[in-house]
Parts: structure tokens; sequence; C-alpha cells
């Protein structure tokens, strides 16, 4: 049988009704800015889950007060934000979505922060903060960081995690030579924090949940890494238990041209396509895939095991289910809102 955006899909225990994924997106929502979630998320969450979302991905979660991009970002950095991430969880599960979690530090992007931290005491840009770069013992001690917000993740209930090393937030910033300017072993090995945080929150990971990892396949910089040097670090990363690569680009250089990027359908697919080619886990593409006969060729062509939707399912909880409509394909819908759905009516 062909397999189509709507064929389900096995990764170890996680198993996917179809192939839409919804991409991790900040919502800067957090309750008193204390990093606690609140109902609005049970809803903005449930709500794509009941549209049809295979796997929902909940935004950017961070594992310490100063990690965080602004201070209305969520976090996981203390045992009382559970419950409330266990109440998105189960309400997604209810609409009959599985949920996985970015789990991340902002590091020099953290913009609330009095002394952001990285990798090196350089700033973003003109208008950023110089951030401190952190001791050797200090890195260390985020690797325990990211494990223990991800033991909370598991607490919780989620059926996967995500790491967040893209967009040149922390664990970018110690694998690209425009951040990372360091003289100890994680100068020298630029992998080497982000497979420390991979091996220890697999630690604190049920062996059959799956590691997603969100990588930017290239920086869009002269002096930054392509493809060709990001399939290295994947590599690495696939063999310190990686279990699927979501693949986006850019957000390090300020100077690169990425703000012109990302203007055309699929931009980023090719680079996915590299991924599936290059390695044996499982990819997600994502960045401008929300037309749906786009979305369906990335899987029809192999270019991706999984397509994420990100600005259209903010305008439209209910992709999933008009997608399928377009794409005259019959699913299970949910069966208050059959009657709404002529393809499954006729
Ligand atoms: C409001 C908003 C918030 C975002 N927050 C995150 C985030 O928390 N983590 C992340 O990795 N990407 C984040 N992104 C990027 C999206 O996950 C996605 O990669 C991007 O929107 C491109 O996909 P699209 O063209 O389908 O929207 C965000 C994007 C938007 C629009």
């Amino acid at each position: 049988m062909t397999t189509d955006l709507y064929s389900p899909l096995s990764i170890k225990g996680l198993t996917l009704k179809n192939r839409i994924v919804m991409p991790p997106m900040c919502m800067y929502s957090a309750r008193n800015q204390d990093g606690y979630s609140t109902d609005w998320h049970v809803m903005h969450y449930a709500s794509r889950a009941i549209g049809g979302t295979g796997l929902i991905i909940i935004e950017m979660t961070n594992i310490e007060p100063d990690g965080r991009i602004s201070n209305n970002c969520l976090g996981l950095w203390e045992d009382g934000q559970i419950e409330g991430l266990a109440k998105i969880v189960a309400a997604c599960h209810t609409a009959g979505a599985k949920v996985a979690i970015q789990i991340a530090h902002a590091g020099r992007k953290a913009t609330d922060a009095i002394t952001p931290v990285s990798a090196s005491a350089i700033p973003f840009d003109g208008a950023s903060k110089t951030p401190r770069a952190l001791s050797t013992a200090e890195v260390s001690d985020m690797v325990n960081k990211y494990a223990a917000a991800v033991k909370r993740a598991v607490k919780a209930g989620v059926d996967a995690i995500e790491l967040h090393g893209a967009h040149g937030y922390l664990i970018h910033q110690f694998q690209s030579a425009l951040t990372n300017k360091r003289t100890d072993r994680y100068g020298a090995d630029k992998a080497l924090f982000g497979t420390e945080v991979i091996q220890a929150v697999k630690q604190v990971m049920p062996t059959e949940m799956p590691l997603l990892f969100r990588i930017s396949a290239t920086e869009f910089d002269a002096n930054g890494y392509r493809l060709a040097e990001s399939l290295q670090l994947a590599t690495a990363y696939q063999q310190a238990g990686v279990d699927v690569f979501h693949v986006s680009a850019g957000g390090e250089s300020p100077t690169g041209p990425s703000a012109t990027i990302g203007s055309d359908a699929g931009y980023q697919l090719g680079l996915a396509a590299a991924y599936k080619q290059a390695l044996t886990t499982p990819v997600i593409a994502v960045g401008k895939l929300s037309n749906p006969q786009l979305a369906n060729a990335a899987i029809l062509n192999n270019q991706a095991d999984m397509v994420a939707v990100g600005r259209a399912l903010l305008r439209d909880p209910y992709w999933a289910l008009n997608a399928a409509d377009t794409l005259n394909k019959t699913i299970e819908l949910p069966k208050q809102y059959v009657r709404a759905f002529p393809a499954a009516t006729k």
C-alpha cells in the first residue's frame, strides 16, 4: 500500500495515526511569568488534537528560569510544573493525538535574563546582551538540568521528547563555530555538549520512548556550518541515541540571509530529504508545507517521514481534517464533527 500523509507510523513504542506534526511554537503565555502552563495551553493544544494532528510537539519549554527566551515562556525546572503539563497531555490523548515536548535552553537568546549564558561571550547582535561563557563545570551541570526537565516531562505522561538543537539556542550555540570559541573539550568537539545532553536524557527516558532532535541543517552564513557539517553533527547525535531528526535551518546568525530565506513553499524540504538519505533515523520536514498536496508529496516522494505544519495550524486547528478532505482521503473524524465533512457523509 502507498505510504502517504495519513499512513500510520511507528517509531519504537510510539504509534502515530498519521504523519502530521504540530511543530513547537512558543505562545509566550506562561502564568504570572513563572513558567507554569495554564488552561489556555490545554485548550490550544487540545484543539489541534481534535483537529486530527498525529503528533503535537509542545512549545519550547525551558530547563531553568534564565533559559527562557522571555519570562512568559514555559518551564520544567521544578516539580510543580508537572501537573499543568500533565493536563495538556491528557487532553490531547483524549482527542487521539500523541504528544512530545520541546526541551530547551535559550542561552544567549534569553532576552529577559540579567546576564544570559552561552558557549562563549558573544552577543547575538548589537542590540543583545553579552552572555557569560559557562565554565566547564557549569556545562556539565547544564547537562543534568536537561535530564531533570526530561524526567519531569516523562512523569507528565508525554509520548516523546524533542531536544531543541536548532535556531541558535544553547545546544546550537555549542555546535556552531560562530558562537563556540571555547578552548576546553566542548570547544574541541562541537558535538560534545549535544551528545552529552542526548545521553543524559536517554538515561531518564523509557527505552521505548523516541527522542527527537531539532537541528538547523544549515546556518545560512558564509562562516557558519552547512549541510555537510550538520550531517556530521547529526551522525554523532544519532550514535548517541537520537531516534528522529526534525530538520529546520538558520537562527544562529543575525547577519546571514536567513531573513530572506523561507519565502517559498517547501524551502527546507531538500534539507530533510538529504537527512533522510544520509541517516537511518526517520525525519520530520518543516517550513511552509501547508499546501496539502505538497505535504502529501513530501511523504509520497520519500523526502520525509513526517511533515510539520506550524503557522497554518495556528490559523486552522482543523488543518489535518481539512487537508484530508482536500486530498479526498477518508479518515476517522471526531464523531461529533462528521456531519461537517461532505466527503465523509456523501
Ligand atoms: C509563533 C511561533 C513560535 C515558534 N516557536 C518555536 C519554538 O518554540 N521552537 C521551535 O523550534 N520553533 C519555533 N517556531 C518555528 C516553527 O516551529 C516552524 O519551524 C516554523 O514556523 C516554520 O514552519 P511553518 O512554515 O509551517 O510555520 C515558532 C514559529 C512561530 C510562528
